[in-house]
């Protein structure tokens, strides 16, 4: 049974993929990657597929039973890109598609819900038997700004009292290969995200008891947010991005309950603590 993955080379595909040879073999496994040449690491079979080359999509997908379809990076072209990656799923004859979508995409305030409903849709659509992992943020994304808010004294955000409960790209990983490996999944949603939920002031108490150092939580208006964030080097409209997925999480866009993805990986998911301490690690 051959199983593919798709962005492949991106930091969930490469944890994919490590935890698929975990536990099937080898040979069954193929990585679908824009540049195969970074793929040599990787020890299993690279084929190009980039999202926006239709033919040779439908090409790397022959011969494939079970496709993980990893949410593409390029905002704003991702419902073409994975329109373009179902039908030649469809064309190769793909006997199942199991796609990254987002925690509560159906009812998300966050400016990215629109594209994933489209490819939930899209999947529907096809025919294809499919699973959707709905997956929340990855705590990466916070603890990833953990050493400039220690820089810095202070952690910035627009979150307010908002609950995220985050789970680390490895938690997701796994759940994904828990679904690509083992049945039952077909024409389900998992609602995916960590066990515990946290507020960004807490995020900033723990690091300060793991520092020693008092670094507080200052909660921001979102345009004073996204200032910050573009002073600190990002582009306008990502920092702006940001900032209103911030908004979002003050809403509860990234709070959930429903205890899917401890379930499909057979354990708890990592706490905040790890997180922190592996990101003050560096
Ligand atoms: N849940 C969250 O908190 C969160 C956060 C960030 C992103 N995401 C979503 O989850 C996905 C996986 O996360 P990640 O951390 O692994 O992101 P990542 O490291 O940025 O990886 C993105 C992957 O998409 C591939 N890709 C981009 N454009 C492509 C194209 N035109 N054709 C083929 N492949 C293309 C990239 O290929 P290369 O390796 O060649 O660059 C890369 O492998 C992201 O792409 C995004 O949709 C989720």
């Amino acid at each position: 049974m051959t199983i593919a993955v798709t962005g492949a080379t991106g930091q969930l595909g490469r944890l994919v993929i490590a935890d698929l040879k975990a536990k099937v073999p080898a040979s069954d496994i193929v990585a679908l990657v824009r540049d195969p040449a970074k793929a040599a690491d990787l020890g299993v079979q690279a084929r190009a597929a980039d999202y926006g080359a239709p033919a040779a999509l439908e090409a790397a997908l022959k011969g494939v039973e079970t496709l993980l379809l990893i949410s593409s990076s390029e905002v704003g072209q991702r419902a073409v890109q994975h329109q373009n990656v179902i039908d030649a799923a469809k064309a190769a004859g793909v006997g199942r598609i199991v796609y990254t979508s987002l925690l509560h995409a159906d009812t998300s305030p966050l400016s990215l819900a629109a594209e994933h409903v489209q490819t939930e849709a899209a999947l529907k659509a096809s025919g294809i038997p499919f699973t959707i992992l709905r997956n929340g943020w990855y705590t990466e994304n916070y603890t990833g700004s953990v050493p400039a808010a220690v820089a810095h004294g202070a952690l910035a955000g627009s979150a307010g009292e908002g609950r995220i409960a985050s789970a680390t790209r490895q938690d997701f990983a796994e759940a994904a290969v828990a679904v690509l490996t083992t049945e039952g999944h077909d024409g389900k949603t998992y609602e995916l995200a960590g066990d515990d939920a946290w507020t960004l002031a807490e995020l900033a108490a723990e690091v300060s008891a793991q520092t020693g150092r008092d670094i507080p939580y200052h909660n921001l208006p979102e345009a004073e947010y996204a200032a910050v964030l573009t002073g600190a080097g990002l582009p306008e409209g990502l920092a702006q991005a940001i900032a209103g997925w911030d908004v979002g999480a003050s809403k509860g866009a990234l709070y959930d309950t429903s205890g899917d993805l401890k379930r499909l990986i057979g354990r708890p998911t990592t706490p905040l603590k790890d997180a922190v301490a592996a990101a003050l690690k560096g």
